[in-house]
């Protein structure tokens, strides 16, 4: 910091009597007036401030209905359809919140996705991925458990099957699922526990490690498409010439993507709010019923390729080895591209068939997962675990010979 600061608020002001008590101008400064993110950043680099967006909506909504919904198992049911039908706009709310979750995997996975295409996770970016694997992960804790309150056919079953899995672990298993449902069924003890995690204590843990996803990004700054370090290359002045300040060029870049995403949100809501039995299930719009079993069984949309890889292996066991492993793989992706080249638009033809490989097995399984597991479509979801997991396990081997191109001096 120079002696005398051109940005200090004027004596005198509520701005300065404030930031002689709180860091607020430097730390303004320090992670949006004067950070400086690369100049190149294109289309998938709109779902990192996406995600915060959808964060945002579903702590709002999240809120709003917790105040006229009831977490007991002889109310839950009725108190949605209440909100559905007499709390003013409470159709609105609940809309936003279903189909928000929706979203939340969209644009979580499309901001993976990009970390993927660009090697984002790589040196120096390792925690900032590792961070994002357990956002991920406790997203996925948070999803299903809201899923249970509706307290509808599918929530009821969808829980009982995933629940079930735990008993699969060998010795301590059937006692962990019993210590999860506080209950030898799916009870309104689980629903009363689902509804604490959900609404408050998992909620806290994202927001925590959202906000060390940022702090570690900032610390190492953003990567871009071209994969290059802009901090290599300043100006006399010590910036970087390839990068802009994230306030005003980004603040508005991302704004420009936040209403146009708001735009889709929008038409979901009003005109497809239950994604064609997707987002919202049809056996969920009755109650659940114990004694009634759905006549197929399938999570949400956002854990089918998961689902299908637990569903291809014969033992139980191993099923939900596989499913765990299928997710702790990815956590080890830093460690297992061992190429030195960040950005796919300057890696071998290796690692794009491979990520292709990936694609094209992560968006099959998605859609086994949602189908009945018939013998034949059982064959290919063998298939297709098997090249889910190739990618991982090909990965070390082929990245450290990869042959590359030249990388630019400067971004595009
Ligand atoms: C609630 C969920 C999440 C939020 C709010 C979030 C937020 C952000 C934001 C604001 C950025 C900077 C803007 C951008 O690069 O798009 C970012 C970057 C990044 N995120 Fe996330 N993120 C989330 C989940 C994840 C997950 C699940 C992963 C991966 C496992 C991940 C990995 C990364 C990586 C590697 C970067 C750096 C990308 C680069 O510089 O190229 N994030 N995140």
């Amino acid at each position: 910091m120079s002696e005398v600061n051109q940005n200090a608020p004027k004596k005198g002001t509520i701005l300065r009597w404030l930031d002689d008590r709180y860091p607020l101008i430097s730390t303004w400064n320090e992670h949006i007036a004067e950070y400086y993110a690369p100049k190149n950043l294109n289309f998938w680099y709109f779902f990192g401030a996406l995600a915060l967006l959808v964060l945002v909506n579903q702590f709002v909504t999240g809120i709003w209905l917790t105040m006229s919904y009831k977490p007991s198992a002889a109310e839950a049911f009725n108190s949605i359809e209440y909100i559905m039908r007499d709390v003013d706009w409470g159709w609105l709310l609940r809309y936003m919140h279903s189909t928000g979750a929706s979203a939340f995997f969209i644009v979580v996975y499309l901001h993976m996705f990009r970390g993927l295409l660009y090697g984002s996770y790589k040196e120096p970016r390792e925690l900032v991925w590792l961070i994002g694997m357990m956002i991920f992960l406790v997203l996925m804790a948070e999803a299903f458990m809201g899923y249970l309150l509706p307290w509808g056919q599918m929530s009821y079953w969808g829980a009982q099957v995933i629940i079930s899995l735990f008993s699969a672990i060998p010795v301590v298993g059937p006692d962990l699922a019993l210590w999860i449902r506080g209950d030898y069924v799916i009870s309104d003890v689980t629903l009363n526990r689902f509804f604490a995690m959900h609404v408050i204590a998992l909620p806290l843990v994202l927001l925590i490690l959202v906000f060390m996803h940022i702090v570690a990004l900032h610390k190492v700054g953003s990567n871009n498409p071209d994969g290059i370090d802009i901090k290599k290359n300043k100006n006399a002045q010590g910036l970087p010439v390839d990068g802009v300040p994230f306030h005003p060029y980004y603040t508005v870049k991302d704004s420009m993507g936040a209403v146009a995403f708001m735009f889709f949100f929008a038409a979901v809501i009003f005109y497809l709010p239950e994604g064609g039995g997707f987002f919202l299930e049809s056996p969920n719009f009755e109650p659940a019923n114990p004694l009634k079993t759905p006549e197929h069984i399938a999570p949400v949309w956002y854990f089918t390729p998961f689902y299908a890889i637990l569903r291809a292996v014969p033992d139980k066991l191993f099923g939900v080895m596989a499913m765990g492993g299928a997710i702790a793989v990815l956590f080890a992706l830093p460690w297992l591209d061992r190429c030195k080249v960040r950005s796919i638009r300057y890696r071998g033809l290796s690692y794009k068939l491979l990520l292709a490989m990936l694609t094209v097995s992560f968006v099959a399984l998605g859609y086994l997962g949602t189908q009945p597991a018939t013998p034949e479509l059982t064959k290919l979801a063998r298939i297709f675990t098997v090249m889910y997991f190739a990618f991982f396990f090909v990965l070390p081997f082929t990245s450290a010979h990869e042959k590359t191109k030249p990388l630019p001096k400067r971004v595009h």
